[in-house]
């Protein structure tokens, strides 16, 4: 397994790669692993012949400095997790000043609205951060596939957009949402939570699933409404958005055309935690 922390080193091995026609797979990550990314790594090693894992706390997607501040770290114990699923994995992990040179920088693209609802809606420039990273670690990496979870759906619609914009040769893999036993869909952040909000937050599975057995009542709004009440009666429990849009442009749904495809997208916030999760309801 190499652990490689320089751009110039990563550089040098992607043109031998690409020397000899190996195909390169990119999973890009935050760290804090967990067995949604442990999905997307073992995907990627099904289907490409050199694996890189990134590992970088992206500053300039977060529009809340707590919020980066708090985000968990844990290089080591990442590094173990995925020594535990091949050692002929790669590990890229950069310090800021070597993705950014310097100051980071954030670029702001035109994503034809899919930025403006949902997460786009609570955080601002949280979409350019993620593309001005996503673009710079494909520049990089030259990837043939690059992997990302079901359960950021916004952001693989923002990144296929990226791909057409900056015109980026690459694959784009999704691969389904990894849950907990209870349901509630694996993610770094839940490393925030007590035991007991763990287990409470099963109800937002829940919730997305009680609405999409009732996509066709003629009811749906008011369904809608009393699950966003029955999640608020835990006072930890803050609902930002429940809304059902159209999985393609991401516009919120006025009147469903059967002929369309539509998610539910839920964001709640537990103790000032923010859990996403998404739902394709027919
Ligand atoms: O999904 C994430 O963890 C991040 O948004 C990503 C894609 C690694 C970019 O920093």
């Amino acid at each position: 397994m190499l652990i490689l922390f320089r751009k110039e080193e990563v550089t040098k091995l992607i043109k031998q790669t690409i020397s000899s026609k190996k195909s390169i797979g990119l999973v890009p990550t935050m760290g804090s692993l967990h067995k949604g990314h442990l999905s997307l790594i073992k995907q990627a090693i099904d289907n490409n012949d050199i694996v890189w894992v990134s590992i970088f706390i992206n500053p300039t997607q977060f529009s809340n400095p707590a919020d980066l501040e708090r985000y968990p770290k844990n290089l080591e114990k990442d590094i173990d997790l995925i020594k535990s699923i091949s050692d002929k994995i790669n590990v890229f992990s950069p310090n800021e000043k070597e993705m950014y040179d310097g100051m980071p920088k954030l670029k702001i693209y035109d994503f034809k609205n899919l930025d403006v609802e949902l997460e786009g809606k609570f955080r601002r420039n949280h979409f350019n951060g993620v593309a001005t990273i996503v673009s710079k670690l494909l520049n990089l990496f030259k990837a043939d596939d690059v992997y990302f979870g079901e359960k950021d759906y916004q952001q693989t619609q923002i990144i296929r957009q990226l791909l057409k914009i900056e015109k980026i040769n690459a694959n784009i893999i999704i691969c389904p949402t990894v849950r907990e036993k209870n349901g509630l869909a694996f993610s770094s952040r839940n490393n925030l939570l007590s035991n007991s909000e763990r287990e409470e937050s099963s109800i937002i599975f829940k919730s997305l699933t009680l609405l999409k057995k009732n996509f066709n009542s003629l009811k749906l709004e008011l369904i809608k409404k009393s699950i966003i009440k029955s999640i608020q009666k835990n006072n930890k429990f803050k609902v930002e958005y429940f809304e059902i849009a159209d999985s393609e442009t991401l516009q919120i749904h006025k009147k469903i055309n059967p002929k369309k495809s539509y998610r539910a997208f839920i964001c709640v916030s537990v103790n000032e935690v923010r859990l996403i999760d998404n739902l394709l309801l027919n």
